[in-house]
Order: C-alpha cells, then structure tokens, then sequence
C-alpha cells in the first residue's frame, strides 16, 4: 500500500488541513475562544491527511516482519515503503544509508552516541547553542567541546574552525543543529560538514527543528559537504504519532551490538549465543511503530506537495511582520536575529518582556490569550544562560537558590515558533495581548494567576476557568 493523498494541497489553504485549527480553548473566565499555536517548535499539530493515511491503513494493520497472513504482508510492504521514502526525503542512499526508527531525535542521537565507539579520551565537538539532547548524551561517551556562539546567539563559525583545527586528532565526531530551537538561527551544515571531512571527522546534524522549514539532503558521500548521521522527530513534522528517525552510514550500525536487545534484533538465538541481524532491525527492538512510520511518511509527502521552497517564503513573511510589530512594543527584546529577510534563521523567537517574568507571560498569554507558547530553557539551558550572560557566580547562586526553595524557576525567556500554518491574524492576536499585559504590572498579574505543582505552570484563579477536554465537533 503506498500512500497517496485525498486531495490536492496548496500552501493557501493548509490551515483547513490542519486537525483542531478551530479548537476553542477556555480562558480565565470560563470564555472559549480559538487557540493560537505559536509552540510548533515543541510540537506541530496533526495534518488532515496524515490522519486519513492512518484511517486508510488500520484495517490492514498487522504485526510487520513476522507474518505471513496477508495482512502481514501488505504491514510489512507499507512499512518498508515508507522507510525508502523518507530516506529519499532526506537524500540517502538505500544502499550506502541505513534508516533506523525510534521514538524520537533525542533516541536517534543516544543510539548513535551508543553505537559509535569512543575510546578514552575521544572528543565530540558539538556548540553552545544545542539543545540538551545533542549534548547530554556525547557527555556520557566522549569529553565534549563546544564550539562558542556570538552576543546574537549565531554560531561562531571561526571558534568551530579553530576547535576542529586544534584538536582534530581526537575528534571523532561534529555534532551539530540544524537550526536552533531557541533563536532560530541555522546552521551551515554543508560547510561544516566540508570542514570536519577535511580532517576525515564525520558529521551528525540534529535536524529536528530545520527539517519542518527547510529541504535537507545528505549529498553523496563522495561529496565533501555531504553529512553523515541525521536525526529527526515526526512530532515536529505534522506528525505526532512517537516515531523518530536516524539515518547513517550502514556499517556503523554493523559493529557492535545493540542498545535494546529482544525480538526483531536477531538472527539466530541459541541457548549460549546470539547473532544479531543485519541492521535496521537490529536497532529496532520489539515490534515497531508503523502507524508512526505511516504517519510521518504522509506527513513528508504533504511537505514535497506544499513545497519547502513556498514554507519557507510563507513562514519568512511571518517573521517580517512579527518583527515590525515587536519593534513597537517596550521592553520587548528579542534574544536573536532582529534583522528582516534574515535567510539564516527560523521562525523560531525567544523574547523578554522587561519586568515580567517568563512563566508569567506565558500564562497570561496563554488564559487571557488563548496563545500557547512556551517559556523557560527551552532544553537548552546552557545556552540560555548564556544569552542572558548569567556567569558561574550567577549559575552558582542560580544552584543555591533552587536548592534551598528560594527560586522556583530558571531564568528563561518567551519563544514563539511558527508553523507553515499561521497567520498574520494570529499575529495581530498575539500582539495585541502582549499590550494587555504591559497595560496592568506584573504584581497586579501574579494575583490573577495560581502556580499548579503538578501542571508545572500557572492557571488562573478565578473560579470560572476549569480544565478539561471536549469532543472535537
Ligand atoms: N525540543 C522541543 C522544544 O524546543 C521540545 O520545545
């Protein structure tokens, strides 16, 4: 079963094709009013047809790679399908690439931090502007160095060079974004991956938060900017449905043995022995996500229809205008580019609202708004902490503070991220309850609101709001 689309797609119209685009959501006082989406850098709605793709594909769902019923058959058929497809999505070649699926970018990037093997003494050189699951998981394999970023957060291309210049000899691996998930800005990876080839360094980018917004392709492996190892989420890509994927040179995921290990990793299993199988199943312990695999291959084949080329256009007009509207908002300060026609960034905004806190904008926009954006670290906190120039005295005392009960949050900051769906409307919505906020101060706020422990975030006080969950007519 291939998959094949209901309809035509146009960029125009894909807010029609997007699942809960008209979900009402309550606010303070028990009002319902149209959510706005700004949070797609954490996750991106649903598509229409990704949805009807699973719809198609459910009565002939079946166990993949281990029946013979027809049913079986056709699982197994749809699924590998799909694989091939997202590997040409990405540029690979079915016969030098390996396209392994998991759960999400952060299990892609641990499974290779696994399979590659570090000696004593190995190097990761990754940046100061990654998030935490490209670097956390080096730091357990590797002694990891960073590459510095500049006062506007960009990477700083000429500390990278200098890095990969002096300690080549023990680098085995450049660990780069795409994009960044807090600033937007993107990453050469092209000219990176040349500069690390130079040196014979291989090259994972972490594509979860550029592959949305931008082609990304491979290149040959004969090409000296090609990249080696990516890594990307279908639950930024319209497809919410936990799957992940690596893709990689085949005979790195030949060595060695697997992460998980148990059903569907194997060949032969004696009493004393195991002989593992030929990957990707070896990386894909237990019974896989084919639903996930279904969705995000649909998803992909939306994206080829929509064209990235018309996203990118679209989602650059909306960082325009959000740029022209912040501009002429006090205290409103963008932690990134501020220049229009930036080609070199997402639209991905972090900001600070002088005088009001993070988590405090984000509830207010949130139940007053009916905006969802998210606050705080954002998963990069090394970074952030950074672009708020908080030094080792401030991250020392920042350490005490939360210790002993006397901070509750970290210091962070507002994002907005836009999806190939929104809109100058929603926009104009968002500045507009921005004003409402800095026409009130932020004691007069923190009264409206209540912090919930379990939630992790503030809700408001009044008795009107309540939380729950209705049908979608
Ligand atoms: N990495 C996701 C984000 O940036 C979860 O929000």
């Amino acid at each position: 079963m291939s998959i094949r689309l209901h309809r035509r797609l146009s960029l125009s119209t894909i807010r029609r094709q997007v699942v809960g685009i008209n979900q009402k959501v309550p606010i303070y006082n028990g009002q319902r009013i149209p959510y706005v989406n700004f949070d797609n850098a954490a996750s991106t709605p649903t598509l229409k047809p990704v949805l009807e793709s699973i719809l198609d594909f459910l009565p002939w769902y079946s166990g993949v790679h281990r029946g013979s019923g027809y049913k079986s058959v056709i699982s197994t058929a749809t699924y590998d399908a799909a694989r091939i497809q997202i590997a040409q999505f990405f540029g690979a070649d079915p016969d030098y690439h390996v396209v392994i699926f998991g759960k999400n970018t952060t299990e892609a990037i641990n499974l290779l931090a696994d399979r590659l093997q570090f000696e004593p003494g190995d190097m990761v050189l990754t940046t100061l502007m990654e998030h935490h699951s490209n670097d956390l998981p080096w730091r357990r394999v590797a002694k990891v160095v960073r590459a510095e970023v500049d006062a506007k957060g960009a990477l700083d291309e000429q500390d990278l060079e200098k890095k990969l210049t002096l300690y080549h000899r023990r680098i085995k691996l450049v660990a780069i974004s795409g994009a960044s998930n807090v600033t937007g800005w993107i990453n050469d990876i092209h000219r990176i991956a040349a500069l690390a080839h130079n040196y014979g360094i291989p090259i994972m980018v972490d594509g979860a938060q550029l592959a949305p917004h931008r082609a990304i392709n491979l290149l040959p492996p004969s090409d000296p900017a090609h990249v080696d190892f990516l890594a990307i989420s279908g639950h930024k890509l319209y497809a919410p449905f936990g799957t992940g994927v690596l893709i990689g040179p085949r005979p790195v995921f030949e060595r060695g043995s697997p992460r998980y290990v148990g059903g569907g990793t194997v060949s032969l299993v004696t009493p004393l022995g195991v002989e593992w199988a030929t990957p990707p199943a070896k990386d894909e312990a237990g019974s896989p996500n084919v639903i996930g695999v279904i969705a995000l291959a649909t998803a992909l084949t939306v994206l080829e229809e929509l064209g990235l080329d018309k996203i990118e256009h679209h989602e650059q007009s909306l960082i325009d205008y959000a740029l022209g509207k912040f501009g002429r908002i006090p205290g409103l300060k963008i932690y990134g580019s501020t220049q229009p026609q930036d080609v070199n960034r997402l639209g991905v905004m972090s900001f600070e609202l002088e005088g009001y806190h993070h988590v405090l904008v984000a509830g207010l926009l949130a139940f007053y708004g009916g905006i969802g954006v998210r606050s705080g670290c954002f998963c990069a906190q090394p970074y952030i902490q950074r672009l708020l120039g908080l030094d080792g005295t401030a991250l020392a005392r920042l350490r005490h503070d939360l210790y002993t009960g006397k901070a509750r949050h970290l210091p962070g900051l507002v994002r907005i991220s836009f999806g190939m769906y929104n809109s100058p409307e929603e926009l104009d919505r968002l500045v507009e309850a921005l004003q409402v906020i800095l026409s009130y101060s932020p004691r007069y706020w923190q009264e409206q609101l209540v912090w919930d422990d379990s939630l992790e975030c503030y809700i408001p006080r009044d008795k009107r709001f309540t939380l729950g969950i209705e049908p979608i007519s």
